[in-house]
């Protein structure tokens, strides 16, 4: 039986490593533990950005910006908005994304994610070729039907953290109490879209669990 823990290991000792602007901004974001991509879920994300070309990206959960400059960086040809709603957050992501906010590459929706999205549902209606959703695992559910309005003919919804640390593989009575929420509603969330007949869905193992469905 292959170790996951090996694997990983020896796969990242074969990844290139990061340029420097972003290679110094995930140092900075790991030091004051804001939840960034980890390594295995950034070449995940890296493959569909590079395979797709994306013209639009929709982000769910911004932190301080890591992930949309990584966006930004492995698909130059993409616009990018992100959303984020914890103001100590938004500080940073103002910050460090600035020069790419001023030059229109990236648009910073600073509010609930849940208002947003109703927002860009009929703004934006399959205007994404790409939606990454990284922000609370509970609402991932609440947030389907807009990111499905959202999301173009043929384009990725790509999920971080559907594993929940391993939690999710676990029955809801072994998980804490605090943490049930989460376990059901991403329970509810993985079974929709792996069987709605509008999307197709393979759930991968990477960092913490993705999942990456194609809108059909
Ligand atoms: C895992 S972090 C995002 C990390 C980022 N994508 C990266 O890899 O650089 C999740 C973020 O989602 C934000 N968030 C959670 N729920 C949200 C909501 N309902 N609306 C907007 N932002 C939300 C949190 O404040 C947090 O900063």
């Amino acid at each position: 039986m292959v170790s996951k823990e090996r694997a990983e290991g020896y796969f990242e000792s074969l990844f290139t490593d990061l340029p420097a602007e972003l290679s110094a901004l995930e140092s900075a974001a790991l030091a004051e533990e804001v939840p960034i991509i980890r390594k295995e879920s950034q070449n995940v994300l890296r493959f569909f950005l590079e395979m797709k070309e994306p013209s639009r990206v929709l982000e769910v959960g911004t932190a301080v910006g890591f992930s949309a400059l990584f966006m930004r960086y492995f698909a130059p040809g993409a616009k990018i908005d992100t959303i984020e709603k914890v103001e100590m957050r938004l500080v940073r992501a103002r910050e460090n994304l600035k020069s790419e906010i001023d030059a229109g590459n990236i648009r910073l929706l600073e509010g609930d994610a849940d208002d947003i999205l109703k927002e860009l549902a009929v703004k934006e209606e399959g205007a994404y070729d790409l939606i990454f959703m990284d922000a609370a695992k509970a609402q991932y559910m609440n947030f389907l039907p807009s990111v499905m309005k959202c999301l173009k003919k043929g384009g990725l919804l790509i999920s971080d953290n559907i594993l929940h640390d391993g939690d999710i593989l676990e029955s809801r009575y072994a998980v804490e109490r605090r943490d049930r929420t989460i376990h059901a509603r991403m329970r509810e969330y993985l079974y929709e879209i792996t069987h709605r007949e509008d999307l197709y869905t393979m759930l991968l193992t990477e960092g913490d669990g993705m999942s990456v469905s194609v809108k059909k």
